[in-house]
């Protein structure tokens, strides 16, 4: 099995949908550009939801038309619909993503949808990027628990899973959007969808409320996942999971697969440069304790 890994950053968007203070896009754009300089292949871009719901991503289309694009990256965007993804396809994205639930509740407060209607909704938007030639990745949320519901079962995470590989989704991304899961659940959780869904279209969204996001993207590698969304700094949250915190780290994850006998093209170091940067400009001192570590004498100032 290989030892390469594909570290797909979020923080532009997962990162900064959570943020209470508005962002210029100059920031965003200079954020997605500096992390693939970093040597990151995908990073998250922005999303094209509704202004009202989440008004910090309401200017993707804007990020998107500015960035200057490097070679071999990706910069996938959110799309709930259709009209998010005329919208995405407006602004040439390479790659978009859909995003429902394993827990009914949570489809509801974060798309407006039951479960069975979001699998409606992105029937249409599967077709029109097929048609396209635009990949589309598909998250799960909430498969490790539910800030409304609490525990979900496995056969709901399994069924939506199931459903939007086999509508056509490239990957599905298992997202713990509350960060509550430790690894012994990660671990049965990815079993139990590889048993539907093949493990190397599998990846890993682990949000660190608990601490335990690091040990959960362990116990992933062990069974062969391979792809683990993160974000610089561990910016983040979700806009409609409370108390939710950042995803993991990406210094963090890099550092651990780097001394763990894995490869993921990244500069750890300009990681580093990168989360302090964008730490300064939100007015705080960066989640990562990679960061942390690397900048002790200058960091404590801040
Ligand atoms: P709705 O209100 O049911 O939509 O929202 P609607 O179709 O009834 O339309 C209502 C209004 O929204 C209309 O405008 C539409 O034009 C507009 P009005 O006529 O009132 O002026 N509208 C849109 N505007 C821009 N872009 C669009 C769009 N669609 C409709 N795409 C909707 C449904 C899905 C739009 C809404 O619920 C929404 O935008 N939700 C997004 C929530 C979100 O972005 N959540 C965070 C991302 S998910 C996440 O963080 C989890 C993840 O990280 C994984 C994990 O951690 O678990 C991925
Ligand atoms: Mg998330």
């Amino acid at each position: 099995m290989t030892n390469r890994i594909n570290i797909v950053e979020v923080g532009p968007r997962d990162g900064l949908q959570n943020e209470k203070q508005a962002i210029d896009v100059a920031t965003k754009v200079a954020l997605i550009e500096r992390l693939a300089d970093a040597g990151l292949k995908t990073v998250e871009a922005g999303a094209f939801v509704s202004p009202k719901w989440v008004p910090q991503m309401a200017a993707s289309d804007e990020v998107l038309a500015t960035i200057k694009r490097a070679p071999g990256v990706s910069y996938p965007v959110l799309t709930p619909n259709m009209k998010g993804y005329e919208g995405a396809r407006a602004g040439k994205a390479d790659t978009v993503a859909i995003f429902g639930a394993a827990s009914e509740s949570f489809s509801k407060k974060n798309i407006n949808a039951s479960i069975a209607e979001s699998l409606e909704r992105f029937k249409p938007v599967l077709d029109a990027a097929k048609t396209d030639g635009i990949r589309v990745r598909g998250y799960v949320s909430c498969v490790l628990g539910c800030p409304y519901e609490g525990e979900i079962p496995l056969g709901n995470v399994v069924n939506i899973s199931k459903a939007l590989f086999e509508m056509g989704c490239y990957e599905i991304s298992l997202g713990d959007t509350i960060g509550v899961g430790a690894a012994g659940e990660a671990r049965a959780m990815i079993r139990a969808v590889a048993e539907e869904v093949p493990i190397a279209a599998l990846a890993g969204h682990f949000h660190d409320t608990y601490g335990q996001a690091l040990a959960n993207i362990y116990a992933a590698l062990e069974e062969g996942v391979r792809t683990f969304d993160s974000s610089v700094s561990g910016l983040g949250g979700c806009p409609y999971a409370p108390g939710a915190s950042g995803n993991v780290a990406t210094e963090d994850v890099v550092y651990m697969l780097d001394h763990s006998g894995f490869e993921t093209g990244a500069d750890l170091d300009a990681l580093v440069r990168i989360s302090v940067w964008i730490s300064e400009k939100l007015g705080r001192r960066p989640a990562s304790k990679v960061a942390r570590a690397k900048t002790a004498a200058t960091i404590d100032k801040m």
